[in-house]
């Protein structure tokens, strides 16, 4: 895009947002150019308690539907848009309340690899009812309805801290296998995981990890824990996008190897300019982050769309599960 091209997008988005009192959000992972934009830039949680607290009519969330959501349950008054209707997050969308079809579920744009194949033979509501007396921790990466069947939620940041909060000894934790395994290393507690996982993180392995340690030997490994678990034992530390951004400012070290979706290098660039971060492999990007772009953004603010409400028989008992982590951190 050219410049003068670029300029005129970003004024105008400018205006339509002074005009409709609107608010632009962008995920850590986003597109630099939309991230540049955004009036707040975070995880998805600190993003929707962002967009309660702030006086405004509108929400354009540059993230993926379920985080969207998660500032529609928060903010129901507000109307929330989601720029690009199918920015998904496959993970969230593995695991579902209840489900007659005992299919074979295939990811659009995914399919051609195995492991975005997933057989969906069982729902949430088998592991409730197999195990009754444990609590759902759900991961906020959840759709609304997973989140409305859920005792309480939990990210990557809190999720020990959640499940330790509990005064049970069994927890059930959706989606991701990665995080409810990472989390089981640091409770002695029982977890019975849903088998999800990301794609972005799931696919390191821990070649890759040797590969970029001998080629920056004096970086620091920062790893999300939606990595397996044998990348996470191999990191320095661990820790969300936000707790890396943290973790990286703090720290009196020089270099990193990033073990998340490329999109954050920019903001860590950006805070910590006398410092170099190295993605630990170049390929780590979701595809559905990187959906959304200034134009997404411009059409969102344009056309009002797309809304995302939350129906208030979901939305209820999803804020209840969300409030309860918020009491917890
Ligand atoms: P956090 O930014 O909360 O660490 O989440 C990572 C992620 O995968 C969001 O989709
Ligand atoms: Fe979902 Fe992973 Fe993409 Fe986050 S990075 S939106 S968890 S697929």
């Amino acid at each position: 895009m050219r410049r003068e091209e670029l300029e005129s997008l970003k004024e105008e988005i400018f205006r339509l947002k002074e005009e409709k009192n609107a608010i632009i959000l962008a995920h850590n992972y986003q597109r630099e150019e939309v991230q540049d934009i955004a009036d707040f830039i975070g995880d998805s949680l600190e993003l929707s308690r962002t967009a309660a607290t702030k006086p405004c009519d509108v929400i354009v969330f540059c993230g993926v539907h379920f985080m969207a959501e998660s500032a529609s349950i928060l903010s129901p008054q507000k109307t929330v848009l989601l720029p690009e209707i199918d920015a998904t997050c496959p993970m969230a969308d593995m695991i579902e309340v209840r489900s007659t079809r005992k299919v074979w579920k295939t990811f659009p744009g995914y399919d051609t690899q195995p492991s975005f194949v997933f057989p969906h033979e069982y729902t949430l509501m088998d592991m409730k009812n197999q195990y009754p007396e444990a609590p759902v921790v759900s991961y906020v990466n959840t759709t609304a309805d997973v989140k409305a069947e859920s005792y309480i939620c939990c990210t990557s940041a809190n999720v020990v801290q959640v499940i330790e909060s509990l005064d049970v000894d069994t927890v059930i934790c959706v989606p991701d296998r990665n995080l409810s395994m990472w989390a089981q290393k640091h409770t002695k507690k029982k977890i019975i995981t849903w088998d999800g996982f990301c794609h972005v993180h799931d696919r390191i392995t821990i070649k890759d990890v040797i590969k970029a340690r001998s080629l920056h030997p004096n970086a620091l490994f920062m790893a999300h824990p939606e990595c397996r678990i044998e990348v996470l034992e191999a990191a320095d530390h661990v820790t969300s996008t936000s707790g890396m951004l943290r973790y990286a400012k703090a720290s009196s070290a020089k270099e990193f190897i990033v073990g998340t979706e490329t999109g954050l290098i920019h903001r860590l660039k950006k805070e910590n300019p006398d410092k170099v971060f190295y993605p630990l492999r170049k390929d780590m990007i979701c595809p559905n982050m990187k959906k959304t772009t200034l134009k997404s953004v411009l059409n969102a603010l344009k056309k009002m769309e797309f809304v995302i409400k939350v129906p208030e028989q979901i939305r209820v008992p999803a804020k209840e599960a969300l409030d309860r982590m918020l009491k917890i951190k």
